[in-house]
């Protein structure tokens, strides 16, 4: 990916954030036990975490990584505290940043303990803390901001933005229209991840992308949706907010249904969670073949409700972790079978009709015959093709497709 593939490897590689940088060097030159930590804050994609990385690269320290639900009980919490960052070692000659990122992920009431844990690591760590967050005055994080200077990232200018895109651009070999990378940062809003992710869908493999280009984004955005969505159905403890989560994607229900079912397995851990999820996902299935094959739309509804609000109901207690949800393997499978599908479909009628039964008939009864037949007997494929109609090419398609 671009994004790492690009991902500044000194602090002077980072794009815009002048003031910031010089902020968080100041902090870091004199920083003691016992002092304040940062907490670096803005909105995604300006490069917090990636600073945070190059500062200690470029200061040759160990970043010790983590995010705030993985030090949630007190046994994570002296777990963490124990690889070493409660004392500075005496032989180590290396120094070490401790970074807790997105500590704004944890959800407010419920994560008390997350907050307790980041004022007992900034108290007791020998190392400088760093903490990043999207909103630092979320009402969770009242104590935490007490014991931090706070560093704001700004929106990444669009003028630097772009500049960063032609950089890689030029790395990358793509000659770009520079209204195509004016657009691009435009529409990320000085998120220059997205800017970053938006150029790679377009540009990855060619040489050259024109303003034309811009019309796949459609599809990331659709994508992005799809992944508040999920969150929405996995993490919700109402079965209305889970219905509501999938109401705006504009995405066909039964391409919905799966993205749930990819992800499902990630998501969930408990046997007994999963169990009561495949179940609900089981019957929205049978109601989706209903639908497609008595056109009974009606039926569309127990689908919708079994997938998303049944699937939700499924589990005790959301789990509070992050999940990189997945495109649905089976649509990759799709997409890049549609065109080899639709043939297979036409010479399938063609037999269809030709034998005057049913597509189905022909899958399920006379396929496996004629394959047989095909392979065993010497220039049988060629008369089976002038009695059909069709060449031998498709005959050969249409059993390397069933193989
Ligand atoms: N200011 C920036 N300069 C250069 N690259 C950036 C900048 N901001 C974001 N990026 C790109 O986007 C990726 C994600 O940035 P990151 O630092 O993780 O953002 P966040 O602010 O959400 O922590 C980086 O790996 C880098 O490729
Ligand atoms: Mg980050």
């Amino acid at each position: 990916m671009w994004t790492v593939k690009y991902k500044p490897k000194r602090l002077a590689e980072v794009a815009d954030q002048a003031e910031a940088k010089e902020k968080l060097l100041k902090w870091f030159e004199k920083w003691k036990p016992g002092r304040k930590a940062a907490l670096l804050y803005g909105p995604p994609g300006n490069g917090k975490t990636c600073t945070v990385e190059a500062l200690a690269a470029e200061k040759g320290l160990d970043l010790l990584e983590t995010n705030a639900s993985d030090v949630r009980s007190e046994s994570k919490i002296e777990r963490f505290l124990g690889r070493g960052v409660r004392e500075a070692s005496l032989l180590g000659t290396r120094g070490k940043i401790i970074l807790i990122d997105e500590i704004d992920g944890m959800e407010a009431s419920a994560d008390r303990g997350g907050a307790r844990a980041i004022l007992r690591i900034i108290r007791e760590s020998a190392f400088p803390v760093v903490l990043t967050a999207n909103d630092p005055w979320d009402r969770s994080l009242y104590e935490v901001r007490g014991l931090c200077e706070l560093i704001e990232f700004r929106k990444v200018p669009i003028r630097d933005a772009v500049k960063r895109l032609e950089y890689i651009c030029g790395r990358e070999g793509i000659k770009a229209d520079p209204k195509v990378l004016h657009a691009l940062a435009e529409k990320n809003q000085g998120d220059l991840r997205g800017a970053i992710l938006d150029l790679e869908t377009i540009a990855q493999g060619r040489k050259q992308v024109t303003l034309e280009d811009l019309e796949v984004l459609g599809k990331r955005e659709k994508e992005a949706d799809i992944f508040a969505a999920l969150r929405g159905v996995f993490k919700s403890h109402s079965a209305l907010s889970a219905k509501h989560a999938v109401s705006s994607v504009d995405m066909d229900p039964s391409e919905i249904f799966l993205w749930i079912e990819q992800n499902l397995a990630n998501e969930y851990e408990k046997p007994e969670d999963l169990a009561r999820a495949y179940e609900a996902l089981a019957k929205a299935d049978v109601f989706r073949s209903r639908i497609i094959h008595r056109q009974n739309w009606r039926m569309l509804a127990y689908m919708v409700d079994l997938m998303t609000a049944g699937v939700s109901q499924a589990k005790k207690e959301a789990y509070r972790k992050f999940t990189r949800y997945q495109r649905p393997e089976k649509l990759s499978f799709y997409s890049k079978t549609m065109r080899t599908r639709a043939r297979v479909n036409q010479v399938l009628r063609r037999i269809a009709s030709r034998l005057h039964c049913s597509t189905r008939k022909v899958k399920t009864e006379f396929l496996p015959y004629l394959f047989f037949l095909m392979k065993r007997e010497e220039g049988f494929t060629g008369r089976l093709a002038s009695a059909l109609n069709l060449s031998e090419d498709e005959l050969e398609m249409l059993s390397s497709f069933y193989r």
